[in-house]
């Protein structure tokens, strides 16, 4: 984040035509008007640190947390950008945030975002920088993991990042050499993978490493969900808001069901079983230098499309260079990890477990 907030501020700075300020706290800063030039002081310093300076929030201008309900603040939000008389709303983020924005450019706002996100999610654009510092960490965790996996002859789970997709997972059970890898994109059920570790131990191999997404699902869930789906499509009304809830229950259910998955391994295989989560400490910490090159680049790339006034848009990577992709194209979709993607092939090859 910081690298790009400073590739944005020294760009423009240096272009001297250009004034940036910064709103605190993602879209909430902006709804209740609180900003901080961003002038050389700000923005020295600030490449190796993690987080944001600014700080963030999960706000939605549509669904804004307020005393306890959630209001719609959009016209305060648009009301604000005008009487900052801004040009130009820079939206840094994921999924969520790449929606947001795109509603706000839907009320007449001069919108461009930056793909920002360590679950690599979003279309239109190479990778997001923030998974590479992630990946990096989970690799680190899953080489360390191996030591007390194999010294112990234990199965160690462990759950990455990536309610939706698994690129993180997958790549980092690819590189830290996963006996098994469980995402979203491909449905598991405990008896295969059970099945794949007991065959492991039967080749003399005493310990497994089983990299989780933490979005993971069952053949059965999975299932459970397309049906609602097919449904949805078809509902109106109450029933339709019935089945959202139901779908809403099965997406958050995710949490906590590696360690129920661990339990039931562990009965299945009779093989002692811990689990790591990795959580938030995949998200801190010092960024990359592949992910500061990446955000430099974007950021600076961004002022090229705010000086030609191409608004709308999200700066996407495009091999070496940057694209603009108009953000109807891309909000409110997932990148998922396609099935016949090359590291899902090699780790095939390896024979890694998805458990399918
Ligand atoms: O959206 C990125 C992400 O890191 C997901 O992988 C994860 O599920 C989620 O954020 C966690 O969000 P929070 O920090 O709000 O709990």
């Amino acid at each position: 984040m910081n690298a790009a907030i400073r590739g944005i501020g020294k760009s423009a700075a240096n272009d001297g035509s250009l004034q940036v300020i910064g709103f605190k706290d993602g879209f909430r800063g902006l709804m209740e008007n609180r900003s901080v030039r961003l002038d050389n002081q700000m923005l020295s310093g600030i490449l190796t640190l993690g987080g944001t300076i600014l700080g963030t929030s999960r706000d939605k201008p549509h669904k804004m947390p307020m005393g306890g309900k959630s209001v719609d603040m959009t016209d305060v939000i648009v009301e604000n950008y005008h009487k900052n008389h801004l040009d130009v709303l820079v939206c840094l983020g994921g999924g969520g945030t790449l929606k947001n924005a795109y509603r706000l450019s839907q009320h007449g706002l001069n919108i461009i975002t930056l793909p920002k996100t360590i679950d690599n999610d979003i279309v239109g654009t190479d990778v997001t920088f923030g998974f590479d510092t992630a990946l990096g960490i989970a690799v680190d965790a899953i080489d360390r993991l191996h030591s007390t996996a194999s010294s112990h002859h234990r199965v160690i789970i462990v759950e990455i990042m990536g309610h939706r997709v698994g690129w993180l997972a997958l790549g980092a059970g690819l590189a830290g050499g996963a006996d098994a890898i469980l995402i979203p994109e491909i449905p598991y059920t405990i008896d295969k993978l059970a099945e794949s570790i007991l065959e492991r131990v039967s080749r003399g191999k005493r310990f497994s490493i089983v990299a989780v997404a933490e979005g993971a699902i069952t053949v059965e869930r999975a299932n459970k969900i397309r049906t609602i789906e097919k449904k949805l499509d078809k509902a109106e009304g109450e029933q339709r808001d019935g089945l959202k809830q139901k779908m809403n229950q099965l997406d958050s259910q995710y949490r906590g069901s590696t360690i129920q998955m661990a339990d039931e391994l562990q009965k299945i295989t009779g093989l002692e079983t811990r689990v790591t989560i990795l959580g938030h400490l995949q998200r801190g910490g010092t960024p990359s230098a592949i992910d500061r090159l990446l955000a430099t680049r974007i950021g600076t790339g961004a002022i090229d499309y705010i000086k030609n006034e191409q608004f709308g848009i999200m700066v996407a990577v495009d091999g070496e260079q940057t694209k603009a992709v108009p953000l109807q194209d891309v909000a409110g979709k997932i990148n998922y990890v396609p099935l016949n993607h090359p590291w899902i092939m090699s780790a095939r090859n390896l024979e890694t477990s998805f458990g399918d």
